[in-house]
């Protein structure tokens, strides 16, 4: 057997990058490959990139150039993109940066070890296809190795809104959930591997519409009550849910079910109507409230969690008020906030652009507010005894960090048999951005 090559991965974007970046090293494990902490060490180094807004997209080619170096003193290093940057931008990549060996689009990915096996001495590979075959069947079984008590799980990808500011659509390709049985044994897998709490991902997770194990389309409410099933697993989470999906059932399996824990990131993106329509968005501040409401009305502690876009193309002062007035009556428990980004072929590209400084300035305003918000919602946890998940080491010796239900990280001194399990903890300090609490 010829030593394991060793793979450099670095992951940008959401938790959907993440899962795939797994899926990626585990198919990459298949034909030799370990991963390695460091990219001088590295035979193959994986950018797996995210092009949500013109920051992130940019990141990848000075990453990319701080690598050049090392392909000049290892002319053997194979350097690949993957992930949604990959697939806008894939050809401008390898004409900007003849060191790319590889580019690999998100739904393409199940055939990145022919693609290393293909590329190099000087023979480079892209792959942006939209297969007709899935990737998650290509990609077979997964490991068997024990895993962290949190993992993530992909069961719906690609977006068919059309936000006019998103590139996700183009990225990710139309929307598509996979069938349930498929979901229901990658979930035992998970568990049998020591996994206790579930993350169900997709860019608009609550549009999920599965074949049911007779043919039957199921709805996520539907799919989460058959996860609930599972013993061994705790905890079931999903994200991101768009509002104009979040169905009856979906809210009632939040006030009935107990494993579906009490947070929701239910992005709003403004709180203006004249600025939602020009976004697309087809929903209104009005509706997304009376949504509010009833989810509150099913489960009252729920924490909800958002995302803002401030300074979108013609946004008003009067526009950003509407944002702020929203704000002051959901408080939200946490939130997402971001400049708007000219994201080149989406409709809001071609529109009217806002003064950068105007920007930076409602974006500062807003994310005072919700850190206040944040901050209050976190400190009346104090007191409190909490179910916590127990999920890893820190590195204070002896003490571990893990979940609550609102997704709030709360340390404990605890020893390290303890990961995995569920403890009751009594909260006594509120800190910056986690909690710290005595086991009881
Ligand atoms: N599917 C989710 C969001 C996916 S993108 C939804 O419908 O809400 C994640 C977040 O990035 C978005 O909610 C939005 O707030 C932000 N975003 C997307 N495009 C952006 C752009 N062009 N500029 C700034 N932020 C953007
Ligand atoms: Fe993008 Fe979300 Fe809108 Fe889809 S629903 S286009 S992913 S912001
Ligand atoms: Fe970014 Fe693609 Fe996710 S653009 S946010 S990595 S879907």
């Amino acid at each position: 057997m010829s030593a394991p090559k060793k793979l450099f991965v670095k992951t940008y974007g959401c938790q959907m990058n993440v899962y795939d970046s797994e899926r990626m090293i585990e198919t990459m494990g298949q034909v030799g490959y370990e991963t390695t902490e460091t990219p001088e060490t590295a035979d193959m180094i994986l950018l797996n990139t995210c092009h949500i807004r013109e920051k992130a997209a940019e990141k990848i080619y000075s990453e990319l150039g701080r690598f050049k170096r090392l392909k000049s003193d290892n002319p053997h290093l194979k350097i690949a993109v993957a992930g949604c940057v990959a697939q806008a931008e894939g050809v401008e990549i390898m004409q900007r940066q003849p060191m790319v060996d590889m580019v690999v689009g998100p739904q393409s990915y199940h055939r990145l070890a022919a693609l290393e096996k293909a590329s190099g001495n000087g023979k480079r590979v892209v792959d942006i296809d939209f297969p007709e075959e899935d990737k998650f069947d290509q990609l077979g079984a997964r490991p068997k190795a024990k895993r962290a008590p949190s993992a993530f799980l992909t069961v719906q990808e690609g977006c068919d809104k059309f936000c006019a500011f998103c590139v996700v659509p183009y990225t990710r390709g139309s929307e598509s959930s996979r069938p349930v049985e498929r979901i229901l044994n990658e979930a035992r897998d998970l568990v049998e591997r020591g996994v206790r709490e579930i993350t169900l991902l997709g860019q608009n997770v609550n549009a999920y519409h599965g074949i049911g194990s007779k043919g039957q389309e199921t709805s996520l409410a539907a799919l989460i009550w058959e996860l609930d099933k599972l013993d061994g697993l705790e905890r079931i989470r999903f994200t991101t849910s768009h509002p104009n999906d979040m169905n009856e059932d979906l809210i009632e399996a939040h006030g009935n079910c107990t494993k579906l824990m009490p947070y929701l990131h239910l992005p709003v993106q403004s709180g203006s109507d004249r600025i939602l329509k020009r976004m697309n968005r087809s929903h209104t501040a009005q509706s997304y409230m009376d949504l509010i409401d009833k989810i509150r009305q099913a489960r009252p502690d729920i924490l909800i969690s958002g995302d803002f876009i401030v300074g979108f193309p013609e946004e008003m002062e009067e526009d950003f008020d509407a944002t702020m007035d929203l704000i002051r009556r959901v408080e939200y428990g946490q939130a997402y906030s971001f400049k708007y980004s000219i994201r080149p072929g989406t409709p809001a590209a071609e529109r009217n652009q806002l003064d950068e400084g105007v920007k930076t300035e409602r974006l500062y305003r807003l994310q005072n507010l919700i850190a206040e918000q944040q901050k209050s919602l976190q400190d009346s946890m104090v007191g409190r005894n909490l179910p916590v998940l127990l999920e890893k080491s820190t590195r204070f010796e002896g003490q571990l960090v893990g979940k609550s239900e609102y997704l709030h990280a709360v340390h404990v001194n605890a020893p390290k048999t303890m990961i995995g399990t569920i403890q009751h903890v009594r909260i006594t300090q509120s800190n910056r951005n986690s909690l710290t609490g005595k086991i009881c």
